[in-house]
């Protein structure tokens, strides 16, 4: 027989990527669409830049015989891998193919993806996985959980090098939510998105509860009561926006700055409308929000957690170009105490800019932690200890300005100098106090009040005593624990010249493996 010639040979080849590109085939990809979901290489499209795609592996199938698999076999074998960019920069993504055998996953589908967790690493370049699955793949048995956690292993080695984000755009149950849950950012899409360690079925027959799949997993569920997922999305073209926009804040990898962005935002501009951002009255809440934005370049704010622990608001800005990451009490939730889940949130969130070198930005306005049984009992200890950790942990620069009040242990909390603020500035009607004047008054005066003639009258006099001496931030600038009392207007200029102050900042600690943070 002769041989092929070089155009045969290539017609081979390009009918071979057609088949691949079809995944589960074309019935599946219109049940797909059905479903209002995107197929796997529709998602990467998407997702990165316009074709800077580079697939890898799709003529990867699997090997199992079990249970007549050997009969159902599909090139690339439910997962779409390889690199790309987003915003120039190069990435690395898998993203799971559900139209082959539901996206679930084997010995072989877990090697493409560990292929590409290990290019990542190598590379310094962030690792993206779109979640479409229906989880191990069954008749693959012991090979199949052998699969994840050579995933997980690498997700573990990959943490605070290289930026790890799940997307969450279909079903993710069982022990694989664990691969995004030890990532740094977990995006879900609204409808589509599901991730449970035990779906309803499993949940009645256990404990006898009633519950949709949407309840326990959905995207509202994760984004605003467990706190698993960081960020929510209407439908995937939002997602995919998301992420890209959450990548332009962070560096490629742990030995890189995170890029600058020209945001033609001048510096030294002053918002004189920040005067009347946050009232004098101690007792009136405001939204922290509105003083952030008015800071940073040109009012653009990425929340990360956006509709969970409410109370804390985290997330990603600029000044002058430069990323910060950003720590605010939100006084008009629960006036900004400091809880269980805000603990969690913010100390995650301190992590994570430290690991990725972005200076950290606090807004204190912090009357103390959460008081109540269930937050005693719930371990606000060990939770709120977290903060403590993450914040005296972090080498990178930490810039505190303290809004109105920081009282009591959460004004260290939220990183006075002696956890670490490199600079730490105060406006005008800032408290920095044990404890508000009137619980103060109550406390130190008990007896003089009770023995007073008048003690209501008393009482008052006493609270405005305590007021004058400590309801202001000179006291502590005295004592050099407040670097600078700064008019509102001036916080924008004051931040930029505090993180070119702390620029080339450099912290050398004592050698350790690791420390154990509170958990
Ligand atoms: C093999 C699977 C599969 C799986 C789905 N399929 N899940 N094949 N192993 N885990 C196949 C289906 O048989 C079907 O094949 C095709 O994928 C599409 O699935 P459908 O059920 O038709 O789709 P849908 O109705 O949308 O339901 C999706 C689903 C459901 C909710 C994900 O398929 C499901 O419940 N699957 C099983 C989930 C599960 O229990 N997984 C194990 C989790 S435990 P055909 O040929 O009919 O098209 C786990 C442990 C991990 O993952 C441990 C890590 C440490």
């Amino acid at each position: 027989m002769a041989d092929k010639t070089i155009n045969e040979l290539c017609e081979t080849l390009i009918e071979k990527r057609k088949k691949a590109a079809l995944g589960g085939g074309a019935e599946a990809i219109a049940k797909q669409h059905e479903k209002g979901k995107m197929t796997a290489r529709e998602r990467i499209n998407e997702l990165l830049d316009p074709n800077s795609f580079m697939e890898i592996d799709e003529f990867v199938e699997h090997r199992c015989t079990n249970f007549g698999l050997d009969k159902t076999r599909f090139l690339g074998d439910g997962v779409v891998t390889g690199s790309g960019t987003i915003n120039g920069r190069l990435v690395y993504v898998f993203s799971e193919d559900f139209t082959v055998m539901g996206g679930s996953l084997g010995e072989m589908h877990a090697k493409k993806i560990c292929k590409i967790q290990d290019l990542a690493l190598m590379n310094g370049s962030p690792c993206i996985g779109i979640k479409d699955s229906g989880g191990a793949r069954i008749q693959e048995a012991v090979n199949a959980l052998s699969g994840y956690g050579n995933i997980f292993f690498r997700n573990v080695k990959a943490s605070g090098i290289i930026p790890q984000i799940s997307i969450i755009a279909g079903p993710c149950a069982g022990g694989a939510v664990y691969s995004p849950a030890l990532t740094d950012f977990v995006f879900m899409v609204d409808k589509i998105g599901i991730m449970h360690i035990t779906g309803p079925a499993v949940i009645k027959a256990v404990t006898g509860e009633e519950v949709t799949s949407e309840q326990i997993g959905g995207a509202k569920a994760h984004n605003s009561v467990s706190g698993c997922a960081h960020f929510f999305a209407k439908d995937e073209a939002e997602c995919y926006a998301q992420v890209r926009k959450v990548l332009a804040y962070l560096p490629s990898n742990n030995m890189e700055e995170a890029p600058f962005v020209d945001t033609s935002d001048d510096p030294s501009r002053m918002d004189i409308t920040l005067r009347e951002a946050v009232p004098t009255d101690a007792n009136k809440g405001y939204d922290v929000r509105d003083v952030i934005n008015k800071i940073v370049d040109n009012g653009e704010f990425c929340e990360v957690q956006e509709f969970w622990a409410c109370n804390i608001v985290t997330g990603f800005a600029r000044i002058g170009g430069r990323a910060i990451g950003i720590i605010a009490n939100q006084s008009r939730v629960m006036a900004g105490c400091l809880d269980i889940n805000a603990s969690d949130k913010a100390s995650r969130h301190i992590r994570i800019c430290d690991v990725f070198n972005i200076p950290i930005v606090t807004f204190e306005d912090v009357p103390g932690y959460l008081p109540g049984i269930n937050q005693e009992m719930g371990g606000i200890i060990r939770h709120g200890a977290k903060l403590l950790y993450a914040y005296s942990e972090a080498t990178v620069p930490k810039i505190t300005i303290v809004l109105r009040k920081a009282y009591g242990g959460s004004y260290i909390g939220m990183c006075n100098k002696e956890l670490g603020a490199d600079v730490l500035f105060a406006w005008p009607q800032a408290q920095i106090a044990v404890m508000g004047a009137e619980g103060a008054a109550n406390v130190i005066f008990r007896k003089e009040i009770a023995a007073s003639e008048d003690p209501a009258d008393t009482r008052n006099k006493k609270i405005e005593e305590y007021k004058e001496a400590f309801a202001n931030p000179y006291n502590a600038a005295s004592n050099g624990y407040v670097d600078k009392v700064i008019l509102p207007e001036e916080t924008r200029p004051a931040l930029y010249q505090a993180l070119m102050m702390t620029e080339s900042k450099s912290e050398i600690r004592p050698k350790r493996k690791h420390g154990v943070m509170p958990s």
